[in-house]
């Protein structure tokens, strides 16, 4: 049964102010890549859209701290993640800007749609304005406290630590992220979205999506709970689409409500790509599409409450079947972070690993229902000992075994036995089970169910034993293999969503000529007779040294983002008179002898000037015992003596420790005696 329903779906448009990481991916790309590719193999009809968000604050802000305009970073960043979201595999067919004329004129008409229908509320208010700069301070422009966690950090729109979102006067203790000031108020208009008013008419829409995810659902229930408040649909910014109304002069739209129109934009760019400028009418306006939204959770909000009031309110649009957002990935155990270089950059990611290695790893451990953890030795396990040692363990042994034993072509089958007949059948109860996770968003569910498959391979190709079988019972070897070379045929087009190119070469491998669809994935893909064309293995185990230098890369980059994160964090202040009770005295080493019992400590003679004192030290595995006659010490000389291991120690030798632990000796020139303050 062929699939021919017409489905829209979108991933969220990510700001152009920075390059793409693995969070981006595990939210609101790669799942929807995996469903697009699964659909399209399923003959749907699927326009895939995205592109990049280029205004709002993120985008002015990065421009600020360069010293650059905003145009020059939405240029360089567009066109740096368009080509990492190509090489990467995922396969949009039309990645737009909202820079672009025809965003600006969409999103200029849909607002004064609504504005005509009188659905805005204009209100008059005291706005955070910072006299400096002489700007109003909308959204990420102002920092301060958050009113629910007293997290210091929280920005104009949201607290980052609690997940609430704010308006910028809520803020304690207001700081401008422009100039450091306090702001102080002035009377500004704006026009508001009311959607408090709006509540039970989204309510009644929410109210047949028993499907959508518990996590989305959550989220939008706590919204709903608090009660929706008005949301402002202007900004106080010169960066951004200009408001179309009179008396709006000066003013843009609020990002996010030009962002999920560029949903619409990019959707008419790409039909007049193609010569037909009314496409886009099929998937926006016809209310048999399907509307699907992949997004992180961050903007679940947005989807499911304010745009979609914003299309029924409308009222020429279809509004989405479901919104599948996924949680947050981590890195590493530590939240993903830009600002602190704790990231793996996508670009960087595809100079030194194929993108299908990725797409399985990241795939199998997606945040799908709760924050999820990406390691670089998980990676490495994924690819090692399901990618390598299964899949393409597996389809390496059925082709190159046909092509030494059976002439390189699909043997046939004959008196087939039960075990057989077992492995067979698991290509369609296989199907099933993956075609059922897809269609509920289950994408871990689809790539684990579709593994074991191969698995099945795997271990049925071992138990049949055709090296065995070879001379023993020349068809049982030879139904091994037509069993095994069906299972690899089934995986080429069941794992395609997943592992596209990877899959393209088993296909090709296998001589398959079919047409890749999902509808003749079954257990006679390929006939017997033809020929197949093993070549190399699919995947090469990664190295625990490759590893190892992402490791590297990842630590020296936070460690360079944050260079006070290597050092233990300052002690208390203490007053002058307590620092001057300290005697710190220049010294000098004139014996050293090991401790025994003892791997770290060492005793020391020491000249102290005024007198000679025994000091032990527990440095014996930073330095050379031999080398330590005359090294030049700075000592506390008057600290209380202790007992340690036995020997008095009458004082302490000052060391640093560097950041990787190794301990060095606080050499002063001066004469030994000499009083260091
Ligand atoms: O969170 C973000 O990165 C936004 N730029 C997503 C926008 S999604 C859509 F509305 F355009
Ligand atoms: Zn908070």
């Amino acid at each position: 049964m062929s699939d021919n329903k017409r489905i829209l779906v979108t991933s969220a448009l990510p700001y152009a102010n920075g390059p793409l990481h693995l969070g981006h991916l595990a939210g609101a790309y790669l799942t929807a890549d995996f469903y697009v590719r699964y659909k399209r193999l399923t003959g749907a009809d699927v326009a895939f859209i995205c592109g990049s968000d280029e205004h709002g604050v993120p985008i002015t802000i990065a421009a600020e701290k360069e010293g650059v305009q905003p145009q020059d970073i939405v240029d360089r960043y567009h066109n740096i993640n368009k080509k990492a979201f190509e090489e990467f595999g995922i396969s949009f067919d039309y990645y737009g800007r909202t820079s672009s004329k025809v965003h600006h004129e969409t999103s200029q008409e849909f607002f004064k749609h609504l504005y005509d229908k009188g659905f805005f509320k204009k209100k008059t208010e005291q706005q955070l304005y910072d006299p400096k700069s002489n700007m109003f301070l909308p959204d990420r422009y102002v920092k301060g406290t958050c009113p629910n966690c007293s997290y210091e950090e929280a920005y104009g729109d949201q607290c980052e630590k609690c997940g609430s979102s704010l308006s910028p006067t809520e803020l304690i203790n207001p700081i401008s992220a422009l100039s450091g000031e306090k702001p102080e108020l002035k009377e500004t208009e704006h026009w508001y979205m009311p959607l408090g008013d709006l509540q039970p008419k989204l309510e009644a829409w929410l109210e047949d999506k028993s499907d959508w995810k518990p996590n989305v659902m959550g989220q939008i229930k706590s919204w709903l709970n608090d009660g929706l408040a008005d949301r402002a649909a202007t900004r106080d910014l010169t960066w951004g689409v200009p408001v179309p109304i009179e008396g709006a002069e000066g003013k843009v739209l609020y990002v996010w409500f030009d962002a999920p129109i560029g949903y619409i934009s990019a959707t008419k760019e790409w039909g007049q790509e193609q010569g037909n400028s009314e496409l886009w009418k099929d998937y926006w306006q016809d209310k048999s599409t399907e509307l699907y939204h992949f997004i992180g959770k961050d903007n679940i909000v947005f989807h499911c409450i304010m745009f979609p009031i914003m299309l029924m309110e409308h009222g020429d649009y279809v509004l989405p079947k479901n919104v599948p957002a996924n949680e947050f990935l981590n890195l590493e155990g530590q939240k993903l972070s830009t600002s602190r270089g704790w990231a793996v950059w996508l670009h960087e990611y595809l100079e030194d690993f194929s993108p299908d290695l990725l797409r399985y790893a990241l795939g199998a451990t997606l945040p799908e229902s709760k924050d999820s953890d990406f390691s670089w030795k998980d990676f490495q396990a994924r690819v090692n000992n399901e990618l390598a040692a299964v899949l393409g363990n597996f389809a390496f042994r059925a082709l190159s075994f046909t092509s030494k034993y059976a002439d390189s072509k699909v043997p046939s089958s004959n008196e087939l036995k039960q075990i057989d007949n077992d492995a067979l059948n698991a290509i369609e109860v296989q199907k099933e089970k993956i075609t059922k996770a897809y269609e509920a968003f289950r994408f871990k569910e689809a790539i684990s169910e579709t593994m074991q498959l191969a698995r099945i391979g795997n271990k049925y190709f071992t138990e049949t034993e055709p090296w065995k079988t070879r001379n023993s019972d020349p068809q049982a070897c030879n139904n091994s293999l037509y069993v095994s070379l069906q299972i690899c045929a089934a995986l080429s087009v069941l794992m395609d969503p997943i592992l596209p190119d990877s899959m393209k070469v088993l296909r090709q491998q296998l001589g398959f000529e079919g047409e890749v669809n999902w509808d003749a994935v079954n257990s006679s893909m390929l006939t017997s007779g033809n020929d197949i064309q093993p070549g190399e293995v699919l995947f090469s185990k990664i190295e625990d040294s490759e590893i190892e230098s992402q490791m590297t890369k990842l630590e020296e980059r936070a460690a360079a983002n944050n260079p006070a994160s290597k050092f233990e964090p300052l002690k208390e202040n203490i007053e002058f008179p307590d620092f001057m009770k300290m005697d710190i005295r220049a010294g000098e080493i004139l014996t050293a002898e090991k401790i025994e019992k003892s791997d770290k400590l060492l005793k020391l003679t020491v000249d102290i000037g005024v007198e000679t004192r025994t000091i032990v030290s527990g440095i014996a595995k930073h330095v050379d015992i031999d080398q330590l006659k005359g090294q030049k010490v700075s000592v506390v000389a008057n600290l209380a003596p202790k007992k340690l291991m036995g020997v008095k120690s009458e004082g302490m030798i000052l060391m640093a420790e560097d950041s990787e632990g190794k301990l060095w000796f606080v050499e002063t020139a001066s004469e030994a005696g000499s009083t260091i303050t």
